[in-house]
């Protein structure tokens, strides 16, 4: 596959795609988007991948939507483009992504980043949602997630009054999962992506659903969903393999089946 506004690198099980759009921060244009979905996409069906990681330079990982495309635009022409909807092609990626952020991740950026599984933060990097300043709202998910993760307060000044997080904060707010040296971000991102590309495929699945499903529903209902999902693993060889290499106390030699 040729792009023009990505890269894509394999590490090991590890699939990298990387926002390539240094003059523009990295903005998500339609072609940016659409390149990095059928990206993950493909490494999500690519057997030989167990986790994939999405980055950008140390600059910016994305200053958001390309203000320049939609400055123009009418809602009908918004909506005809399925602009928003665009981005829904996050939710449906089986496999794990991580955000490997250094620098800006503003706007749609930093929705991208949240829609992502897990975010190791470079020490430069800063979220924020400044769409307030152009006139609008995040439309990428942004109130939603941040709300979720943040509590209310600190998602309203995010929000409505352009506070930004430094990589600190969102360590210790919970938003990034790990905060590492400028220098090896991405490393240190790949070395994190390893770790769980080398665990049972399946499992990984059903765990990276199960924890999902407590954004979208009531405990019991999410309770539910954590069985199915549980139940299931019993008939897969990985199970009968992790459980027999626990008792004979050697390591587990996963099949993905
Ligand atoms: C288009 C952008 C851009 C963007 C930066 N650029 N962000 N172009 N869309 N979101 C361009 C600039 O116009 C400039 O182009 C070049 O990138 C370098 O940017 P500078 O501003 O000169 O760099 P700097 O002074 O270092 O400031 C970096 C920055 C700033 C803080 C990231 O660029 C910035 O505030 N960007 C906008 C952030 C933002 O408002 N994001 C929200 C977008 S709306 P030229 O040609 O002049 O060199 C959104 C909604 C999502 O995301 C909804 C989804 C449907």
């Amino acid at each position: 596959m040729t792009y023009t506004s990505i890269l894509t690198e394999v590490r090991g099980r590890v699939g990298i795609v990387k926002l390539n759009r240094p003059q523009a921060m990295n903005a998500f244009n339609t072609i940016l988007l659409g390149e990095l979905f059928d990206a993950l996409e493909i490494f999500d069906a690519d057997e030989n991948i167990g986790a994939m990681i999405v980055t950008g330079n140390e600059k910016a990982f994305a200053a958001g939507a390309d203000i320049k495309e939609m400055a123009d635009a009418t809602p009908f022409e918004m909506i005809k483009q399925g602009r928003v909807e665009k981005w829904d092609r996050i939710r449906g990626i089986k496999k794990v992504v991580i955000a490997a952020v250094s620098g800006w991740a503003l706007g749609g950026g930093c929705e991208f980043a949240l829609s992502c599984d897990m975010i190791v933060a470079s020490e430069s990097a800063k979220f924020g949602q400044p769409e307030i300043t152009i006139g609008i709202i995040p439309g990428a998910g942004g109130t939603q997630r941040l709300a979720r993760l943040l509590g209310k307060q600190l998602a309203m000044e995010m929000v409505i009054n352009n506070r930004t997080l430094t990589a600190a904060e969102a360590l210790q707010f919970g938003l990034a999962n790990r905060v590492v040296p400028v220098e090896g971000y991405l490393d240190a991102a790949v070395a994190f992506a390893e770790e769980i590309a080398a665990r049972a495929p399946m499992a990984v699945r059903m765990a990276k659903d199960s924890v999902n499903a407590a954004f979208e529903t009531t405990l019991t209902e999410g309770l539910k969903a954590e069985k199915r999902n549980f139940y299931p693993l019993f008939s897969t060889e990985d199970q009968k393999e992790g459980m027999k290499a626990f008792i004979e106390k050697r390591k587990a030699e996963w099949k993905g089946q």
